[in-house]
């Protein structure tokens, strides 16, 4: 078997029942051995302000290194008014600083969005990747994860239980398994 590789799981919602964190740990669940997933939390980041660069806070310092730490990334979204929740931008322009010392560069990513909407996401989805074009995070093209009607997606035990979409998000983690062996700078 390959090697296993880190996945740090940023989600883009803070709220205690989130779509998202539940479609992030079934992804955890279904991902191919090779993978380990982990949430790293980005709630408690304060706003990023370049000012702090020179004496950036302690929460700044652990979450670029943890997602430094990281082999990949994979953004568990919703979309707020057509684009990426602010919690979720302030995240990744907090690890992009300092300039010159971005911990996304060259990390294998993938996006998923959810949404209890009908287009899943799609505007929070392709905003996401314009930046991370710009942060050189290779971002998987296919297959591309626009998880609509997520309200009766779960279970109460937060399972996905339409076969359907539980063989499709396991098709994309394999796939995602695959781009990160594929992408990954370290070899
Ligand atoms: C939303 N929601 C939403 N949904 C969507 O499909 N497209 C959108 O543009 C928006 N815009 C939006 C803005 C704001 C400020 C909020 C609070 C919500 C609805 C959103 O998809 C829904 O609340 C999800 O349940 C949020 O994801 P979590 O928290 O369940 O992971």
């Amino acid at each position: 078997m390959s090697q296993i590789r880190s996945v740090a799981v940023l989600v883009g919602s803070l709220r205690k029942d989130s779509l998202n964190r539940r479609m992030a740990h079934v992804l955890a669940q279904l991902a191919p051995a090779s993978l380990k997933l982990e949430i790293v939390e980005i709630g408690a980041l304060s706003h990023y302000n370049q000012d702090d660069d020179a004496n950036p806070p302690s929460s700044w310092i652990e979450f670029r290194g943890r997602v430094h730490a990281a082999d990949a990334v994979l953004f568990v979204t919703p979309e707020y008014n057509r684009s990426v929740p602010g919690v979720l931008k302030n995240a990744i322009d907090i690890g992009s600083r300092p300039y010159g010392h971005s911990v996304w560069s060259g990390k294998p990513g993938a996006v998923v969005t959810v949404s209890p909407g009908a287009i899943g996401g799609f505007g929070a989805n392709h905003h996401l990747r314009q930046s991370l074009v710009f942060l050189n995070v290779p971002a998987m093209p296919q297959p591309e994860a626009y998880i609509g009607n997520a309200a009766d997606l779960f279970d109460a035990e937060g399972a996905v239980t339409n076969e359907s979409t539980r063989g499709f998000l396991q098709k994309f983690m394999t796939a995602y398994a695959a781009w990160v062996e594929a992408n990954h700078p370290r070899g």
